[in-house]
């Protein structure tokens, strides 16, 4: 099977936000507000494929059929906890979604996802699912999750994150090639601890002030 599309979304004004992301010396709410801002930007991308259909609309002048979306079935899920920065962006653009969760972390040493909480919308089996989180690192997180929601027979799901590294590229790529890649930036590589290289940090410590 080939391997699912990787998109770059290399907008200049997601580029833009994401450099001061990167910088240390942002404060916790600047990083908090651009993290919404580019998931805003990014979901843009990740939806252009959404069915549309066409309805009657009677403008000022006259009546006219005008595109509007096809069906509501649209979920979006937030790998916990640093998923949730970007779940407001999502909803601005899409405000009808339905929010799932899932809950990971990554164990700091092993670096494998270890699932605390799980809680998605029924009828997630009929839905289109955009998986959200910052940070594509080793890609472990992002593969769990993508498998937990397979099991609940959810067969469109895309992931849509702020940094890659190649490694977690290759890993999503590999376990799960129906499923495209959405992000801002693809970094160098992952260091020793598994952190994205030059990367942002801790994206959920950074988010929540938690250190
Ligand atoms: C971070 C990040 C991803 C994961 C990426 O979460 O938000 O979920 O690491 O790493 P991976 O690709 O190697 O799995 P973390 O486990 O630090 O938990 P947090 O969101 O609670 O901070
Ligand atoms: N998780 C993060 O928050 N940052 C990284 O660089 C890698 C995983």
């Amino acid at each position: 099977m080939t391997p699912s599309t990787l998109h770059v979304v290399d907008h200049p004004l997601l580029l833009h936000k994401l450099t001061i992301l990167r910088d240390k010396n942002t404060s916790t709410k600047d990083f908090r507000e651009l993290v919404g801002e580019i998931g805003m930007l990014l979901t843009y991308e990740a939806t252009r494929d959404l069915p549309l259909t066409e309805k009657e609309v009677e403008t000022p002048l006259c009546k006219t059929t005008a595109p509007t979306l096809k069906g509501k079935k649209f979920a979006v899920v937030p790998i916990l906890r640093a998923g949730l920065g970007l779940v407001e962006g999502v909803l601005r653009m899409v405000p009808s979604a339905r929010v799932g969760h899932i809950g990971l972390y990554r164990d700091e040493e092993t670096l494998e996802p270890v699932t605390y909480f799980c809680k998605l919308p029924k009828d997630i089996d009929q839905r289109e699912a955009l998986i959200v989180d910052p940070m594509l690192a080793t890609g472990g997180s992002a593969a769990a999750a993508i498998s937990f929601l397979k099991q609940y027979g959810c067969r469109q799901i895309k992931l849509m994150v702020l940094l890659a590294a190649p490694e977690g590229v290759r890993r999503v790529q590999e376990e799960h090639p129906d499923v495209e890649i959405y992000c801002g930036a693809v970094d160098d590589h992952l260091n020793e601890h598994g952190y994205i290289v030059p990367g942002l940090g801790d994206a959920g410590d950074r988010i929540f002030g938690t250190k």
